[in-house]
């Protein structure tokens, strides 16, 4: 059992994370699971705090649930993105929050109170379970985690039917993937996605022989090659900051992975540039729409 844990990535010389600490962010690939940690384990957390109210509860209450009665607490996060509200959610867990300011941070240190309150229903409130409206599994804190994007639901309006093998690169609870599904002629779809949520998700939701679900960054991955066909609705946002070299390394490698002639379809926000790297990257680039700040576009390596 590890003595502390770490969650989330924080910017360097912004914490000392505890040696030995065991990262536990769905978000970094091989990482541990705070939900699989028995109750009063562990001596120390230190919670990067994400902004989504459920889902920093859920985090928080996980964070409370592991330690050992007495166990550290250190929870932080960018003032505009929900630090300032760290305080009172920690008190709400019954803790005595000693609060700090520093870097666009706030920081707050407790110790685990004798009785914690409110962990249970914190931790409901932010578990996986069947969103009624999209009929699929989600969690909050996976992108778009109770609706279907917009930017995907125009990509669902344009796509035909694809055919062979396929992937569906940062697939998200699999919105994309179930419709490429529908399809008989798909043979084989590579589900991928950087957040361990979202593929256990994706799992319960693509329940299909031919499907295979994995966590992986997008960016460093290298396979499976000669595709027909990638789906992919590419991130823009890396911890928080817009990253366009983020859908442009999604662009590079749906190239890779297909085989000459193979297509990938996307949706990108209007104004983000992805033209060069396309151009670059494929032989022929279709822009099928461009409605309600969306472009949708074919390209064919
Ligand atoms: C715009 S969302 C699309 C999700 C899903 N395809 C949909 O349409 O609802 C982008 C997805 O990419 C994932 N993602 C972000 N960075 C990634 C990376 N480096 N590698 C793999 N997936 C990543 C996110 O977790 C998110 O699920």
């Amino acid at each position: 059992m590890p003595d502390a844990v770490l969650y989330g990535t924080p910017a360097p010389g912004l914490v000392d994370a505890p040696p030995g600490a065991l990262q536990v962010s769905p978000l970094v690939p091989g990482a541990g699971d705070l939900a699989e940690l028995p109750d009063a384990s562990v001596e120390e957390a230190m919670v990067l705090a994400p902004p989504g109210t459920l889902e920093r509860d859920y985090v928080l209450a996980q964070a409370l649930r592991v330690l050992k009665p007495g166990g550290r607490l250190l929870a932080f996060g960018p003032k505009d993105k929900g630090g300032s509200r760290l305080k009172k959610a920690l008190e709400a867990f019954g803790c005595q929050v000693a609060e700090d300011a520093r870097k666009h941070h706030r920081f707050c240190q407790a110790v685990k109170p004798a009785q914690p309150t409110g962990l249970a229903d914190a931790i409901a409130a932010g578990a996986p379970r069947i969103v009624p409206s999209l009929g699929l599994w989600s969690q909050p804190g996976v992108f778009s985690w109770d609706r279907i994007d917009p930017g995907s639901a125009h990509l669902l309006a344009a796509l035909p039917p694809l055919a062979g093998k396929g992937a569906d690169l940062g697939c998200g609870v699999g919105i994309l993937a179930a419709r490429v599904l529908a399809s008989p002629a798909v043979m084989a779809l590579v589900c991928t996605d950087i957040d361990r949520r979202a593929v256990a998700c994706a799992e319960h939701n693509l329940d299909d022989p031919r499907v295979t679900v994995r966590q992986a960054d997008v960016r460093r991955l290298d396979g499976p090659t000669g595709l027909d066909f990638v789906v992919m609705n590419p991130p823009f946002h890396d911890g928080g900051q817009e990253d366009r070299d983020l859908g442009v390394a999604f662009v590079r490698t749906a190239a890779r992975l297909l085989k000459k002639g193979g297509s990938c379809w996307l949706v990108a926000n209007r104004h983000l540039p992805y033209e060069a790297a396309l151009a670059e990257a494929f032989a022929k680039v279709d822009v099928k729409s461009e409605t309600g700040g969306y472009k949708i576009v074919e390209a064919r390596k």
